[in-house]
């Protein structure tokens, strides 16, 4: 750190690592050093304000340059403070994992409105499920569906069923490892298969922001060479396990719409939807199997 005043408050601080952030380029400075310091402090940021004047003790100021020098290193915010809200809970995440994105939460929401009409009864199948945060969401709107979720990494597993047991979703759902369906038996037959698969071009990678690069986990991230080898997999393989009219609800990259939508037409998919996410792109395209429709 720079020069340090006799005493720091909550709110001096907060201004001090804003600035500091903010000219090391970070794009949301004092929402960081906000979730930062109310990590360190165990307490949420409402509290942040309406104790602005609290000088800081020794120990927390030590506490809290321990977390700025990590950030400062590139450490995810989520990372550090091992948790992050998607659709409205707190999900546990760790380096094992990818950091539930805002983005995905419109994936959740395409999912709930394309089942709607079976909303009472259905079985849904989430791949690479990663924490967990789709399936765990899921499970937790449809309460009466029973929610597969599974993943290629045995250690994204462990921390999506520690998320279901959190939040208290865990019956009605099961965990498989394994890559994409080969952990399914022949027959499994599912009305809603959902996946946010790795979709990052294999080439981009090293060039993604070292927040993302050097912290999250490439095989969350890696796509192949046009970002579309585990899409097409999904594209393919999901014919087999749909139940007639089932909905398949992907979420791509934001330049991928197009040739995900042609992908789906081309393996005989109906009532092929593009929805945008909150900053605008073409990000979930979902369809349906053919056959009788499930309602
Ligand atoms: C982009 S992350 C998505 C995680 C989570 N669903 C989310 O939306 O935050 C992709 C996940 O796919 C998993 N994965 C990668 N290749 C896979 C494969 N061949 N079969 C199953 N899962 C795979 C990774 O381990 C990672 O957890």
């Amino acid at each position: 750190m720079t020069t340090v005043p006799e005493t720091w408050s909550i709110g001096s601080v907060l201004r001090w690592a804003t600035e500091d952030f903010a000219r090391r380029g970070l794009a949301r400075p004092r929402l960081e050093a906000e979730l930062l310091l109310g990590h360190v402090l165990g307490v949420d940021r409402v509290r942040l304000v309406i104790d602005a004047d609290r000088p800081l003790r020794p120990d927390e100021l030590g506490s809290f340059r321990e977390v700025i020098l990590r950030r400062r290193r590139g450490e995810p915010v989520a990372y550090i403070r091992g948790e992050r809200e998607f659709y409205g809970r707190r999900f546990v995440v760790d380096r094992r994992v990818l950091v539930p994105r805002p983005e995905t939460e419109t994936l959740v929401e395409v999912a709930l409105e394309r089942t709607r009409e079976r909303s009472l009864f259905g079985r849904a199948l989430d791949l690479c499920t990663g924490s967990g945060c789709v399936a765990v969401t899921f499970a937790l709107e449809r309460p009466t569906w029973k929610i597969t979720a599974s993943d290629l990494s045995a250690d994204a597993i462990d921390v999506a069923a520690h998320n279901a047991e959190r939040l208290g979703a865990l019956f009605g759902m099961r965990f498989l490892v394994g890559d994409l369906f080969a952990p399914l038996a022949k027959e499994a037959r599912f009305e809603l298969v959902t996946a946010n698969p790795p979709y990052i071009p294999a080439k981009e990678i090293a060039t993604l922001d070292r927040d993302v690069r050097d912290f999250e986990p490439r095989l969350a991230l890696d796509g192949g060479e046009d970002g579309l080898a585990i899409i097409r997999r999904i594209v393919s393989g999901a014919r087999a396990h749909l139940a007639p009219g089932g909905v398949l609800a992907l979420e791509v990259g934001h330049d991928q719409a197009e040739r995900v939508h042609a992908l789906l037409a081309e393996h005989g998919y109906t009532e092929i939807q593009r929805r945008r996410d909150y900053a605008g792109y073409e990000r979930i395209v979902s369809a349906r199997a053919p056959g009788s429709d499930p309602a």
